[in-house]
């Protein structure tokens, strides 16, 4: 999308702000706000204290999300996962590749590796991981295609207006949360998971049968 606030629109809403006194001032800065593209966001990806690869754990190695990413289903909040997770492998693997030098060293101390938060929602809105998990919305649908991703970063815009598109038609994204076959990854889970079903056909059956029908009023997300 092209940069339809530039940097200069920053100067023009202040000076005009200044021209309204401080009421008009606060007003503009908040139709500023508002209106600056949430797409900003999209593409952070900061430096982490280890250079972690999920392609390689995810990707190739086959790793369940949930085998660091524990609490996903159970809790609001998704946890990272603790220096013993890592340490499970790398206590035997790569013992001397210096990238893991900070695990092995969070290991010894008991200190926990500091990993950098991305993606963020203000605490003035509700959002809550298992309540979306449990009702077969998958990370691929607000996180991208993360088991493909060298190094993680944010995808999606997640603003308001990103929520309320799901929320206003949740037949577009939600999937079955088990698994058909057993042994088969969970298709919330696996990313890669097509297998042949039209989401046309199974998002409105399952909306039907769960009745899905995720909050769209305000006091819905601001509590
Ligand atoms: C072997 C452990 C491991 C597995 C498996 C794993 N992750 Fe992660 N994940 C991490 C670590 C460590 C971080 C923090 C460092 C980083 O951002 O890369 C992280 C960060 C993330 C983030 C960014 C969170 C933020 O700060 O906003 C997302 C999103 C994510 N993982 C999604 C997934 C998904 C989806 C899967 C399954 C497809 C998955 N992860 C599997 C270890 C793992
Ligand atoms: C299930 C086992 C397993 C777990 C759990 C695991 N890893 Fe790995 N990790 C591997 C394997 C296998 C390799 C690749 C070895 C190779 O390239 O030969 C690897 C490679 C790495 C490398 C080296 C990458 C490079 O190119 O030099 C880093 C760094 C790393 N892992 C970090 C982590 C961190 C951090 C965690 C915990 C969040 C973690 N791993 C959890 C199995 C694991
Ligand atoms: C409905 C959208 C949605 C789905 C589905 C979703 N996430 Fe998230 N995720 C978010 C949002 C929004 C945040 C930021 C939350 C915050 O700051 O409170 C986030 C943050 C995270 C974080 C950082 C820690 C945290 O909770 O803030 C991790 C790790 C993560 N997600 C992993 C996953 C994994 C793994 C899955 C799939 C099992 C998943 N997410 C599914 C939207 C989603
Ligand atoms: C891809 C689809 C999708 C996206 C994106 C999405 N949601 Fe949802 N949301 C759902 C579904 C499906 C439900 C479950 C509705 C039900 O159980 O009937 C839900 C439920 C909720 C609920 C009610 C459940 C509870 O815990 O009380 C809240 C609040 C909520 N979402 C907030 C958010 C926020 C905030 C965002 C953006 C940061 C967001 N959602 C993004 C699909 C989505
Ligand atoms: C599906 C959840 C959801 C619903 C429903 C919702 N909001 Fe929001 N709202 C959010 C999230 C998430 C943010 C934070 C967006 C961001 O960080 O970019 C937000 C931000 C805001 C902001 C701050 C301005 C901004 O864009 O950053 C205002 C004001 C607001 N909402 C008002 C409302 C009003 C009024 C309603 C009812 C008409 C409403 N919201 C309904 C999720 C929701």
């Amino acid at each position: 999308m092209a940069n339809l606030f530039p940097k200069a629109t920053n100067i023009i809403v202040l000076k005009a702000g200044a021209a309204l006194g401080l009421v008009g001032t606060l007003a503009a800065l908040g139709v500023w706000y508002y209106l600056t593209p949430k797409y900003s966001r999209v593409g952070y990806q900061p430096q982490q204290p280890v250079y972690f690869q999920h392609d390689l754990h995810v990707g190739q190695l086959g790793l369940d999300c949930r085998y660091c990413h524990s609490y996903v289903e159970k809790s609001g909040f998704s946890n990272y996962p603790t220096t013993q997770t890592c340490m499970n492998c790398h206590a035997q693997i790569q013992k001397d590749n210096p990238r893991l030098a900070p695990v092995r060293d969070s290991w010894a101390t008991g200190k926990p590796i500091e990993w950098v938060k991305i993606h963020n929602v203000p605490d003035y809105a509700y959002f809550n991981h298992s309540a979306h998990v449990n009702r077969g919305v998958s990370c691929v649908s607000c996180h991208g295609h993360v088991n493909e991703m060298n190094v993680v970063f944010q995808d999606q815009s997640q603003s308001m207006g990103w929520c309320l598109s799901c929320h206003r038609h949740p037949e577009n994204y939600v999937r079955p949360i088990a698994a058909d076959k057993p042994g088969v990854q969970s298709p919330i889970y696996n990313l890669n998971w097509t297998a042949g079903v039209k989401q046309d056909e199974i998002g409105k059956k399952l909306v039907h049968d769960w009745k899905i029908d995720p909050p769209t009023d305000c006091a819905g997300c601001h509590r």
